[in-house]
């Protein structure tokens, strides 16, 4: 698969520059330790994830939770994501048969729809747990759940209780549900075993500018210093997923450099808005939206203050202020910098600092074009 390839990596010999991380995620997995990793949009994380999964080749499931509210969602992933083991679905056959409302046709393993989503889940979970190997389940997008995140919880606590060949890999990026995951309060069934968290962050200078020379390379095009120094500049600043479309736009698109570099960061911060669009569909915008603003240009705390009190005409207390920061940074938005925050993805904060009203609220996936213009 060509490094400049729009979809997530599929396997460790396709992905460049992390060889330490799919070490270390492959251990802790061997280990039996659940791990959740975190990073910024477009770094990585599904492609780490895919890879390891594919090193392991244990049974189990990846599922992508994006857009899924409910466990009902959960239960259709896991649903397909056995069905898509041949050797899984075999057992599973026989396996179903004992458990009233499941059955299994030609296209795989099927629930009765009048079956309780939670209760199926554990059952799903439960025939995987009978397996006589170690077995590995990956959520993807978490956070996705986060309404459901009392019930997720039990689920995990349950299966973490009664079925340790079962190991759990998550990833999120907006985390809310990862903080519950990670630093789980005493009353969660997750208390005391939390998942370890694996940060995957951007590439440095150097990879970058390697990735980059080796990605044209391969579809037979050089980039020149220059143009690779341009695209570093600015907000690409080593994500590989911008460094992948900035690549495919040159090498793929043959669109000249600059162009192709002006279309990334649109693209870019077109995810940025959706991101924060999704955010702010559950967080007050008239408050957070001066926030980020005053974030964006590494505001001290009392600038933050300033600029949420002005656009709220005064009505806000410092407590307000707090926990909106407080709620930035917990879920990964922003961090406290040198002499103030700052934003912690540089696409978001090009967004930002661009926009002049905020993002109109939505729950569309932050989603760039990854079946078409694939290199061949
Ligand atoms: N280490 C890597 N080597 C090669 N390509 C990579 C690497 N990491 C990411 N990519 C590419 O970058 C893009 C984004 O990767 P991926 O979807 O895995 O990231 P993500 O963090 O899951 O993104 P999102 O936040 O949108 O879910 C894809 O095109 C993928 O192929
Ligand atoms: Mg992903």
């Amino acid at each position: 698969m060509p490094l400049f390839d729009l979809a997530p990596k599929e396997t460790s010999g396709a992905l460049f520059g992390r060889d330490r991380e799919v070490a270390e995620l492959t251990r802790l997995v061997e280990a039996r330790r659940w791990v959740v990793v975190l990073g910024p949009r477009m770094v990585g994380k599904t492609s780490l994830v895919k890879a390891v999964r594919h090193r392991l080749r244990r049974p189990g499931a990846y599922v992508n939770l994006w857009g899924v509210r409910n466990v009902q969602g959960l239960v259709e992933g896991l649903i397909s994501g056995f069905n898509e083991s041949a050797s899984l679905r075999a057992r599973l056959v026989r396996a179903a048969r004992r458990v009233d409302g499941f059955s299994v046709g030609p296209s795989g393993l099927s629930v009765a729809t009048s079956r309780a989503p939670l209760q199926t889940a554990w059952d799903l979970l439960d025939l995987l747990g009978t397996e006589k190997r170690d077995c590995l389940v990956v959520l993807d997008e978490v956070q996705e759940l986060s309404s459901n995140a009392g019930a997720l919880l039990r689920l995990l606590g349950n299966v973490f209780n009664t079925r340790p060949n079962i190991v759990f890999v998550f990833t999120g990026s907006l985390v809310g549900l990862s903080r519950t995951l990670l630093e789980p309060a005493t009353a969660s069934p997750l208390f005391g075993r939390a998942p370890l968290s694996l940060s995957l962050g951007a590439f440095d200078r150097p990879t970058s500018a390697q990735f980059l020379a080796r990605g044209a390379r391969e579809l037979g095009l050089n980039l020149s210093a220059g143009d690779i120094d341009a695209a570093l500049d600015g907000p690409l600043d080593g994500t590989p997923g911008w460094l992948t479309l900035f690549g495919n736009n040159v090498a793929v698109r043959k669109l000249p450099a600059d162009r192709a570099l002006r279309e990334t960061i649109r693209e870019g911060k077109k995810v940025a808005e959706a991101e924060l669009a999704h955010f702010l569909s559950t967080h007050d915008t008239s408050l957070y939206w001066p926030a980020l603003k005053a974030i964006a240009v590494g505001a001290s705390w009392g600038t933050v203050r300033e600029y949420v009190s002005r656009s709220t005409g005064g009505a806000v207390n410092d407590g307000t202020v707090l926990r909106v920061v407080r709620a930035l940074e917990a879920n990964y938005i922003a961090r406290q910098a040198e002499g103030g925050y700052g934003i912690v993805d540089p696409m978001v904060r090009a967004y930002v600092l661009d926009a002049g009203s905020p993002p109109r609220v939505t729950r569309r996936r932050p989603y760039i074009r990854r079946s078409r213009d694939r290199p061949r």
